[in-house]
């Protein structure tokens, strides 16, 4: 495992920072305290009203721009519908202060944005620079296979992975298309740091239990992981790219793929029929 997943010619940084719930000023000390820690990769949307906050702490930190993986997802299903994709797109980058990001992802499927059309203006806004790819979030297979059909080269599939969820079908499905799985959610909202199992191998290893977890994560081809982070806690920030440098044995990745995996914990009447 390297500290980046290649895509082209693009090096995505295999950490990058979650800001869901972190709006306004918090959001802004989270995205700032996470650069100076050394965060290189942000992910925002559309739907969580952080993009002003998020695009204030990239600029009030000292990284340069070009040197951010910087994520925002659009057309999420409870979101108020847009005029157009194109619309809702530019208003991302309007409000993150950006002339392009580097990840345009469709946030969920959604009835209301039909996935062709859609894709076909994700593309041309590829084309033209606003975004320097394109991909989706919480897609599975099925709905994967199609947009790979329909569009070429879709980054990632942003889904929720963590120990307690399998989600070996959707990671076959993605390496099958040469794409990256992004793993949101990937400490469970913290429901894996009460973990035996994970605990006695972070003992093992001078780890932290979140440690642990999001290395399982990132030791596995084509993955990356987005771990929610909290101003107030830097040495959590610290911790969690730290993983990047850290290891586990076959053994202990394999132990931890025995673990009960069938929690999901982003879900509800706007999901689609998951793998
Ligand atoms: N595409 C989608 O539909 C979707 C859906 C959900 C999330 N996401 C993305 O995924 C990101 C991560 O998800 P999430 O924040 O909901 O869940 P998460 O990453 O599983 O959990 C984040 C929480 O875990 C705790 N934590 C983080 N690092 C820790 C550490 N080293 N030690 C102990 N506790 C630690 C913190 O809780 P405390 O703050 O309580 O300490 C933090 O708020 C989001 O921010 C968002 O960017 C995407």
């Amino acid at each position: 495992m390297s500290e980046t997943e290649q895509f082209g010619p693009y090096e995505i940084p295999g950490i990058g920072l979650g800001t869901l719930r972190r709006n306004d000023d918090e959001g802004v000390a989270l995205v700032e305290a996470a650069l100076a820690e050394g965060y290189r990769h942000v992910d925002t949307a559309e739907y969580y009203g952080n993009e002003v906050a998020v695009g204030k702490g990239i600029a009030r930190s000292s990284v340069p721009r070009e040197d951010i993986w910087l994520t925002t997802k659009i057309l999420h299903p409870k979101a108020p519908r847009p005029p157009d994709v194109r619309t809702a797109a530019e208003a991302s980058l309007r409000r993150l202060g950006v002339d392009y990001v580097d990840a345009l992802l469709i946030h969920w499927p959604n009835d209301h944005a039909p996935l062709a059309e859609s894709l076909e203006v994700f593309a041309a806004l590829r084309e033209e620079g606003l975004t320097r790819t394109i991909g989706v979030s919480n897609f599975p297979t099925a709905l994967l296979d199609e947009a790979a059909s329909l569009v070429d080269g879709l980054v990632t599939n942003q889904v929720e992975y963590h120990v307690y969820l399998d989600q070996s079908e959707v990671l076959d499905a993605v390496r099958g298309h040469g794409m990256v799985l992004t793993a949101h959610t990937p400490l469970a909202r913290g429901e894996v740091l009460d973990d035996p199992v994970l605990a006695e191998i972070a003992a093992g290893r001078g780890m932290t239990i979140a440690q642990v977890a999001l290395r399982w994560l990132v030791q596995q081809e084509r993955v990356i992981a987005i771990p929610g982070g909290d101003p107030e806690h830097v040495d959590q920030l610290r911790d969690n790219l730290a993983v990047l440098e850290l290891s586990l044995d076959d053994e202990e990745m394999a132990q931890i793929s025995h673990l009960a995996r069938t929690r999901r914990i982003v879900d509800g009447a706007h999901a689609p029929v998951w793998d």
